[in-house]
């Protein structure tokens, strides 16, 4: 990245299921945070991804992918301040994803923490391991680089996979590189976000710890504080332990969550080792929690979030995000000594 010149963010969610607080704190709200700075934003739909796990899991990839981009308008991304669109409408980036995988060492790939915590997972319950899911960061390293993002907002479980798009980005630089050049990408945050389970389960996520460990956007507010009320606690805090597991759980959803003065209370309280204060505690929670989603909800069910407006929308920057894609894929295959095809792909 030159010094002058905005930095290109990117980053995208599969449409695996439905949006929770984990993509809320960890990726979208630092997508609309680095909107709002006036950055050149482009934010999609990873439907390919999506079916790294699909002979398992059975999903409408096309359904799933529209919801995703309505709550992405709802969480408050402006399509005429970002670029939305859909990871499959760009035809180019499954060609990046074969010539990347040259230059990918599979050791690699199979080292890969998210790789081998999946294939626990899976082995466990007899389902099959896809090649697919095995060259997940190459895809991933695809969608960044065919646009030579600068900066990549993501949660701390995509860190890895983000190490080794830097690391395909070098290779490529240094064995291949003439007309083209890979911007080598990196993390928004010096520490990335972490949202933890209520469930004292690791972190929020759609496939660990059943339906309570995790809120959904589109969880009732009934719903929401019925989670939050059943989350685990300990018996009570006690003077000169640490804090327990489970509590920290809750602390770290609070300071998501609530005014700094809020978080800064409750937690004297538990340095204090005040007793029965839990219950106020998940209330207060509950209440921080439903003032961000209330609003969100709202738009969501609005006119600007409907199915066909985000249909239209997505036919619309597809044709724009291709020609960036095309461009950098002929240098690439110049590059890479395909001459024939880069002079005659348009
Ligand atoms: P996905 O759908 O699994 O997650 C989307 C985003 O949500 C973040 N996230 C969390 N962050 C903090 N705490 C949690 N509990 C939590 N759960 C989810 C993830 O870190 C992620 O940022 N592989 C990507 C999708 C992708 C992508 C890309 C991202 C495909 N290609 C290129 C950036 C650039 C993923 O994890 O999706």
């Amino acid at each position: 990245m030159e010094n002058n010149k905005s930095p290109v963010i990117l980053s995208g969610i599969r449409p695996t299921g439905e949006i929770h607080l984990g993509n809320y704190f960890g990726a979208i709200q630092y997508f609309v945070k680095l909107q709002e700075q006036g950055h050149q934003c482009f934010y999609f739909v990873a439907d390919l991804h999506a079916l790294t796990t699909a002979m398992e899991d059975h999903i409408d990839v096309d359904k799933n992918s529209v919801e995703v981009v309505r709550w992405y308008l709802a969480c408050g991304l402006d399509s005429n301040k970002s670029t939305i669109y859909r990871q499959s409408d760009i035809l180019e980036i499954p060609f990046f994803n074969l010539l990347l995988g040259m230059i990918t060492p599979e050791g690699e790939l199979r080292r890969c923490t998210t790789y081998k915590d999946k294939v626990a997972d899976m082995e466990g319950k007899r389902k099959m391991v896809s090649l697919g899911l095995l060259a997940y960061p190459v895809l991933m390293a695809s969608d960044i680089l065919f646009c030579n993002a600068d900066i990549v907002p993501v949660g701390e479980d995509q860190l890895q996979h983000l190490e080794i798009a830097r690391e395909i980005a070098r290779k490529y630089n240094h064995h291949f590189s003439k007309k083209h050049k890979f911007t080598e990408p990196r993390s928004h945050l010096v520490e990335a976000v972490r949202v933890p389970g209520l469930k004292g389960e690791g972190k929020m996520s759609k496939s660990v710890g059943g339906p309570d460990n995790v809120i959904y956007l589109n969880d009732a507010p009934k719903e929401i504080k019925r989670k939050v009320m059943a989350a685990q606690t300990d018996l009570g805090p006690v003077a000169g332990e640490p804090m327990t597991e489970s509590m920290k759980g809750i602390y770290k959803l609070l300071e998501l969550c609530a005014p700094k003065a809020v978080y800064e209370d409750y937690l004297g309280r538990y340095e204090r080792a005040e007793q029965r204060f839990y219950g106020d505690l998940k209330k207060e929670l509950a209440k921080n929690i439903l003032e961000l989603v209330e609003p969100i909800q709202q738009r969501y069910q609005s006119p600007d979030c409907s199915v066909e407006r985000v249909k239209a929308l997505l036919a619309e920057s597809a044709a724009k995000v291709r020609p960036i894609a095309k461009t950098n894929l002929r240098n690439m295959l110049d590059d890479m000594n395909f001459k024939h095809l880069a002079q005659t792909y348009n």
